[in-house]
């Protein structure tokens, strides 16, 4: 550029303006939160997102607009009370709310629902004032009448135009008050009839089904009550406008609570068409005793808007988890490949079989070893054991170093099992403190697996989890933790504290769980943790905030994965997503699929090795060899790339395909499963998405044997345009290649 400089003003001219717009539309594309007096509005922008709020006639805080950004100098309807149209539709529960207290007229779902000691029940909330700080809004609302301030906080993402709203519950009168349901968030959508919930439903061992169903008037209500995040419902919605199914195209708005407690999120379309999504904490079961300057903080709610269909709505909330959510944002380091003990010896595990399955997984490239469940304590099955963090000494006789060390040796980082929330009564620890469990006095304690829950609200317990944790990692060395919760509460009591105290379980057992997490990882910060609850069971933003990747399923059947990590990946970068291969037939079904199968199944995530090594051949140590060098260099672009769904395998589907595109569009991998042919029909065609068109890509064929006849190079249009004819036949086929960029 010097040159450039010292030959031609112009040039210097040219280059200047060139910067200047590129640093104009930068700062068009920035975040931005701006409050207009006269209109008394809010705009609040960031990526290509606008969002507006403002304060109406009846000093009601009113949601204005959600959608595509808009032009700086675009101003909005003002805010305003709807008109009644019946004595049944007072205008006090038609007027959209961006936090609507319980109080007055409310029939739809409040965000805010308090009972005060003299028994009043009306809360009307309105705007007090409000502050800007940077890219964070913050408006505090206040009842009517008494002292209760609700600080409602707006955090915008600059790139991704991902908002984040929470909500602050403070008791500022003289006596305290019980909260008694409280959401992060209320959103409304643009008045409108042709809109599509899509959600993630799901069961141990067949997590992440995606549902799609039109919005009509009612509720949909998502949820778990039971203490975790759950298998059955996940923590995130999507709202399609006019949907056709096309993937890439059409108006979507979405959201994912983050919280790994009971929750719940409530999708309604009111008798007026009105759209609102209100999600927080579960209000089955719930009070919070709030005492005089006391404050109850919600989860945060994040909140997003792409013009690009459902794959552009996954590819933006992917992007900011990857850039803002996990532990090592904005720049995750790639995932290892992973090896797990678990479905090779389950429980029994010892110093030589460990070392045994730890040099084969070596030799195949692994880079990172686990042991799995069985190490500790009296654990011989899930009988007993889980309480007593203690190595077993029949197992283990010198303890963990010896394995440890071998597995540096071998040039790989050693990984552990716990499961720290838990206790099976044939436990020291449960012998010492049966009081530490969830319970009701006098109530049965039913049992799941045989184990009990700890309340880890309770402060000894709490401690004591830390410090069994912080003790285990000080002294050996563990780069990585899988952090189990194997099942759900029951009788969740907490007899130790005052009866108008005790739901707060629900609120400050997740506290202390989040808290153990962070003390861990700042005291320790070179470890990594892994989320798993029996496969995908605690699976959301907020515990990924604090752990590194999920166990996806405890269903390692790679045909039954396609679909559960399609609709993993609604909500969640496949950076996070574990999946392994394991042995065929696998446990689970019975199904038998060929290794290579098998590997392009799992190299779609993170990917890890969960077969019993012991049992393998030269020949699959070969392909097993292949295949992990082979993902090692797409790795990335599978971890932090944009992802395209070319074929969902939901419904059924014979087929099913998936893209993956590096951030810099240099590299994609390409995937492709047949799950068995039909009458002879060929393979449908495949577009690929998202490449550079101008630009020239090379293909490398992943997969053993090529599966299509293709130009050596060719151009990204020609890609995108011609496509793919895949030559796959038979039953369980998969085909995977990759292109690069030719510079
Ligand atoms: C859960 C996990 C498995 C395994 C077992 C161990 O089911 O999901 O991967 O760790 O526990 O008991």
């Amino acid at each position: 550029m010097h040159d450039l400089f010292r030959r031609s003003p112009h040039a210097v001219c040219f280059v200047a303006c060139l910067f200047l717009t590129a640093m104009f539309a930068q700062a068009q594309r920035g975040a931005s939160i701006r409050f207009d007096d006269a209109s008394r509005t809010f705009r609040i922008d960031g990526g290509d997102v606008s969002y507006a709020l403002g304060i109406n006639n009846r000093n009601e805080l009113q949601p204005i607009y959600w959608g595509a950004r808009l032009g700086a100098s675009d101003g909005f309807p003002q805010p305003h009370e709807v008109h009644e149209v019946a004595s049944f539709d007072l205008t006090t529960t038609v007027t959209p709310q961006e936090f609507p207290g319980w109080g007055s007229v409310f029939y739809v779902e409040p965000a805010l629902k308090i009972t005060f000691p003299d028994g009043n029940r009306d809360l009307v909330l309105q705007y007090a004032s409000h502050h800007i700080d940077g890219n964070t809004l913050t408006v505090r609302l206040k009842d009517i009448e008494r002292d209760v301030f609700v600080d409602l906080r707006y955090e915008m993402d600059a790139a991704t135009g991902v908002l984040g709203r929470s909500a602050t519950i403070e008791n500022q009168t003289k006596e305290p008050l019980v909260v008694e349901r409280a959401a992060a968030a209320t959103w409304t959508l643009p008045h409108g009839t042709d809109y599509t919930l899509d959600y993630l439903t799901g069961r141990w061992g067949g997590e992440f089904q995606l549902q799609q169903e039109k919005i009509v008037p009612g509720a949909r209500v998502l949820e778990s009550r039971r203490g975790s995040t759950g298998h059955q419902n996940n923590p995130w919605f999507a709202v399609e406008r006019a949907h056709t199914g096309e993937q890439d195209a059409g108006e979507v708005w979405f959201g994912a609570l983050a919280w790994s407690g009971s929750w719940r999120i409530t999708a309604e379309m009111d008798q007026r068409q009105t759209i609102r999504i209100t999600g927080g904490y579960n209000p089955f079961d719930f009070d919070y005793k709030l005492n005089p300057g006391e404050k109850l903080n919600t989860p945060v709610f994040y909140g997003g808007y792409s013009p690009d269909g459902i794959g552009g709505a996954s590819r933006i909330l992917e992007r900011f988890e990857l850039t803002r959510i996990l532990p090592q944002r904005p720049k995750p380091k790639p995932r290892p490949v992973l090896y797990n003990s678990w479905e090779a010896t389950e429980f029994r595990v010892d110093e030589a079989g460990q070392t045994a399955l730890a040099e084969k997984a070596a030799a195949i490239g692994v880079e990172r070893f686990v042991m799995d469940d069985g190490w500790f304590g009296q654990r011989k099955d899930d009988h007993a054991g889980l309480g007593d963090w203690y190595v077993n000494q029949q197992k283990f006789p010198h303890g963990l170093k010896p394995l440890i060390d071998r597995v540096h040796a071998l040039g790989m980082d050693f990984g552990l099992w716990v499961e720290p929330e838990m206790v099976n009564p044939d436990s020291d620890l449960y012998r010492k403190h049966p009081d530490w469990v969830l319970n009701f006095t006098g109530r049965p304690r039913t049992e799941g697996r045989n184990q009990l829950v700890l309340n880890l609200a309770r402060p000894d317990v709490r401690d004591y989890v830390f410090g069994f944790l912080d003790k285990l990692v000080t002294e050996n060395q563990i780069a990585f933790l899988k952090w189990d919760y194997n099942r759900n509460w029951s009788e969740p009591g907490w007899p130790a504290v005052a009866p108008d105290e005790q739901k707060q379980v629900y609120v400050k057992y997740i506290q202390n769980l989040y808290g153990i997490l962070r003390e861990l990882r700042s005291k320790h910060p070179g470890l990594e943790i892994e989320s798993c609850s029996g496969g995908g069971g605690r699976v959301d933003l907020g515990i990924m905030g604090l752990t590194d990747e999920f166990w996806t399923s405890d269903n390692t059947d790679p045909f039954d994965r396609l679909t559960i990590q399609d609709g993993f990946s609604y909500a969640y970068t496949p950076g996070v997503m574990m999946a392994w291969v394991t042995d065929s037939p696998n446990f689970m079904n019975r199904r038998v699929t060929s290794l290579e199968y098998r590997f392009l199944s799992s190299m779609q995530g993170s990917f890890g090795v969960g077969a019993n090594l012991n049992n393998w051949q030269d020949a699959d140590f070969a392909t097993a060899k292949r295949l992990i060098s082979e993902y090692k260099q797409i790795r990335e672009t599978v971890q932090h790339g944009s992802l395209y769904r070319l074929i969902s395998p939901r419904n059924g589907s014979e087929y099913s395909a998936t893209q993956s595109v590096s951030p810099d569009r240099s590299q994609a991998a390409v995937f492709a499963f047949l799950h068995s042919s039909q009458f002879g029909y060929d393979y449908p065609r495949i577009y690929l998405r998202g490449l550079d068109p101008k630009a020239q890509y090379k293909v490398r064929w992943i997969s053993e044997k090529p599966a299509a006849k293709l130009p050596e190079t060719a151009s990204g249009e020609y890609w995108m345009n011609v496509g793919i004819d895949l030559e796959l036949k038979g039953d369980f086929q998969a085909a995977a290649l990759r292109l690069d960029r030719v510079q």
